[in-house]
């Protein structure tokens, strides 16, 4: 099976690796990574060249394209690839409208009862703060278009809120502002796979937001994660599939815009039960990462049946043993930093047992070292983002995969790698929402 897998990151990194556990799938990414073109052949288009991306699938007749992120979903690469009849796992562009517009995705859990934040749309800055004036607070303002994670603002005061406005005036996508109500409790990931119909539950996974340890700082893309989260028992999980994700699948279908992908539902968990904070038209990423480790079963055919309306005849299998996933960022994220840092340790931290390192903003290049003392070149790998790998460890007790995976990570050295100690932490010293 030829399979072309939209991203470069490390959500991608993981799931290729996963896919390719099945001996039939070879893989095409673009643009890819270093990591990805040592699973495959890679291209160098990027995600937001819906053109050359459907070049690529018309040139290479891939068997299933996978979206990896958000933005070529919302400027509609699913539909130009499908167009070509060829299978796509990812929603349409007016069905990633559920993560690309918070506006519509709002309205749409108002449309079909889904528990959510009560809300108000804003058009005009003015009218935004006249509102403000007589919120109460904490509020969230959000921009309602895609903004790389600057979008959401969690404000404690009328003039946090103003210097939020400020903010979110700077960016394009926030021509229209939510005012959201603020929601208490702990934040939980919740995937599912869905061809527009059947919905395949993925295990519970749970993210860590914020740059520092306990919980502190500025939010970023996540700086790890853990899978399952003890959280979500079999109990909430019926009353997430049943008043969260089946409704929402079963929604989209009825307003003539079919999901069919992954479906995430990023969930405040309090004592009164689940709230929708978002949905995202996608795998997350750092939990992904979190979760591919545990994944036993042909994740290329469940995509495939997924992306072909066949999901009811396949099902996957778990690994029960807890996996973690520390993210070790470039000194300075989530603000600027640096690139191009040489990073040591790969393979000692990849060798220990249960651990996989994907790669999240790394690329190689040839540099001179001198090896057997004769100097020579070597690809040498470099930071090249923000997020530069997922450290990943499997292992029998969320104590074990929390030791591992720091561990791996203690091997690993990059000039300013940053990292939280806490990954993991608060699902071991659970709190009062675990009824511990
Ligand atoms: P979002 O992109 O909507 O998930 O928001 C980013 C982050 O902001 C979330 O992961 C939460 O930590 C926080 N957040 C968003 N909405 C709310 C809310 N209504 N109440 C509390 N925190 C929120
Ligand atoms: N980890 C958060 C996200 O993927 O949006």
């Amino acid at each position: 099976m030829r399979v072309l897998l939209i991203g470069s990151g490390g959500r991608e990194h993981s799931l290729a690796w996963q896919l390719r556990k099945n001996p039939k799938v070879t893989l095409l990414s673009a643009p890819g990574s270093s990591a990805l073109a040592g699973l495959g052949e890679v291209k160098p288009v990027r995600v937001d060249d819906v053109e050359g991306l459907t070049a690529l699938a018309r040139e290479m007749r891939p068997d299933l394209t996978i979206v990896g992120p958000e933005l070529p979903l919302v400027l509609g690469v699913a539909d130009a690839i499908r167009e070509l009849g060829l299978p796509v796992f990812g929603p349409s562009a007016e069905a990633a409208r559920i993560e690309g517009s918070k506006v519509f995705a709002k309205d749409f859990m108002i449309r079909h009862n889904l528990p959510t934040a009560s809300y108000a749309v804003f058009y005009d800055p003015a009218e935004a703060r006249n509102y403000l004036k007589d919120a109460s607070y904490p509020a969230v303002l959000k921009a309602d278009g895609l903004a790389a994670g600057k979008g959401v603002h969690v404000c404690g005061s009328y003039g946090q809120a103003m210097a939020a406005l400020t903010e979110l005036a700077k960016l394009e996508s926030a021509s229209r502002v939510i005012v959201e109500e603020y929601l208490a409790g702990e934040e939980v990931s919740y995937f599912a796979i869905t061809d527009g119909r059947t919905v395949l539950p993925i295990p519970s996974a749970q993210d860590h937001k914020t740059v520092f340890d306990n919980d502190r700082g500025p939010n970023t893309g996540g700086m790890g994660a853990y899978s399952p989260a003890p959280l979500v028992t079999p109990q909430l999980e019926e009353v997430i599939l049943e008043t969260i994700v089946r409704p929402a699948v079963e929604g989209m279908a009825a307003e003539g815009t079919p999901y069919c992908g992954l479906l995430y539902a990023g969930l405040m968990v309090s004592l009164s039960g689940p709230k929708l904070l978002e949905f995202n038209a996608r795998f997350g990423d750092p939990e992904t990462q979190a979760l591919m480790p545990r994944c036993r079963g042909d994740l290329a055919a469940a995509l495939l049946a997924a992306a072909n309306g066949t999901l009811h005849e396949v099902s996957l299998d778990w690994d029960r043993r807890p996996c973690v996933c520390v993210v070790m960022s470039a000194g300075g994220y989530p603000g600027p930093y640096e690139t191009g840092k040489p990073i040591a340790g790969l393979e000692s931290a990849a060798a220990l047992p249960g651990v996989t390192v994907f790669e999240a903003g790394v690329t190689r290049e040839p540099r001179k070292a001198v090896v057997d003392g004769i100097e020579t070149w070597v690809e040498t790998p470099l930071t090249n983002g923000g997020r530069v790998l997922g450290v990943t460890a499997l292992d029998d007790t969320l104590e074990k995969s929390i030791e591992t995976a720091y561990k791996a990570v203690g091997e690993i050295h990059f000039e300013g790698a940053h990292y939280r100690g806490d990954i993991g932490a608060k699902a071991v010293r659970p709190g009062p929402l675990y009824g511990g």
